[in-house]
């Protein structure tokens, strides 16, 4: 399949010259923050297929590395949030991605009187080398570019981000997975790879590969359908195949005893004779009617016991420290 690392530095240089909002991106909309506008070609730029900013949990004090920084747009959203010299650090190999995004924060500056440059600090670097000192970083994000990575290089790409976030730190990541591995003739197809249609992994595989990495906490936040390839468009598939945009949050702490604790958003209720049960196992009290959200090891468990009222993945997990 030749360099297929060189074809994705070509792919995105070529996107820097010329916006192409057909580019992995989805139809969604952009976060609207109060006093925050964009720059129109930061939007046609907009190369994610999901977004990896919070405003609910990114604090002012929170250092971030942002790798493949597109457009700058959410650059631009985290500097919103944390509002501090060099407070994000964006990566990108490609110099013409960094001159366009840095193009377009100068713009930004121009529009927004909050916002100044040096909030945002630019460095040439791979997500396979990341140029960040160990455990320098609370948060790290990535939208839309690992998917392009084989399996070699995706497990290195998240060694990278686990090596730079300090102990707590959270990884956010949007990225499209496939419901099951694609044929070779799409997945060796550089291009494609690049434009982040044939390389994405299963979502099995990329909760398998957080969790080997070593996050012990992994939420999925939101699933959504990304793009539908169909035999007309790709003959080498038998039928359509649709492609889902997945956002997850990974934490860097200790797993529990029986393993990473991965939230697919189930919950579990006590509906028994009491005002609520303790289950022991975790410690988790269980007021009676009241959904808890339950990782996947503590659902399989729960869901058998009869007095217990099992709801499946809504894949929106927000677990405020249940088990
Ligand atoms: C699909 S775009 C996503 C851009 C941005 N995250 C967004 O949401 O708009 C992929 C980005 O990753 C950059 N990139 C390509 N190869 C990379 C690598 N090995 N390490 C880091 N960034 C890379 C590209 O230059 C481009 O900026």
């Amino acid at each position: 399949m030749g360099d297929y690392l060189q074809t994705v530095t070509e792919v995105y240089a070529q996107a820097a010259r010329q916006p192409d909002p057909g580019l992995c991106c989805l139809p969604t909309a952009v976060w609207q923050l109060p006093g925050l506008s964009y720059p129109p070609r930061m939007l046609e730029m907009n190369y994610g297929c999901g977004s990896t900013v919070d405003p609910r949990e990114i604090r002012q004090e929170d250092s971030i590395v942002y790798v493949g920084v597109g457009g700058g747009l959410e650059l631009l959203q985290f500097a919103y949030l944390v509002r501090r010299r060099g407070g994000v650090i964006g990566v990108d190999p490609v110099a013409e991605m960094r001159q366009a995004a840095w193009a377009n924060l100068i713009e930004a500056e121009r529009l927004n009187p909050w916002f100044r440059r040096e909030f945002v600090e630019l460095r040439e670097g791979d997500a396979l080398a990341l140029p960040l000192a160990e455990q320098s970083v609370t948060v790290a994000a990535q939208n839309c570019l690992f998917n392009v990575f084989r399996e070699t290089e995706l497990r290195r790409a998240l060694s990278e981000i686990y090596r730079v976030l300090r102990p707590q730190g959270r990884f956010y990541t949007s990225d499209p997975v496939a419901p099951e591995p694609l044929p070779r003739a799409l997945t060796e197809d550089n291009r494609l790879r690049a434009r982040c249609i044939s390389g994405c992994p299963t979502l099995e595989t990329y909760l398998a590969v957080l969790s080997e990495t070593g996050f012990g906490r992994i939420e999925v936040r939101a699933r959504f359908p990304y793009r539908v390839l169909s035999p007309s468009e790709f003959p080498a598939l038998k039928r359509p195949v649709v492609l889902e945009s997945v956002e997850i949050v990974a934490h860097k702490v200790s797993p529990p005893s029986d393993g990473p604790a991965v939230f697919l958003g189930e919950t579990v209720t006590y509906i028994g004779a009491d005002q609520g049960w303790l289950d022991e196992i975790s410690g988790t009290y269980l007021p009676r009617g009241v959904p808890m959200p339950v990782s996947r090891h503590a659902a399989q468990r729960l869901s058998r016991l009869p007095f217990i009222w099992y709801t499946p993945p809504t894949w929106y997990a927000r677990p405020n420290g249940c088990c």
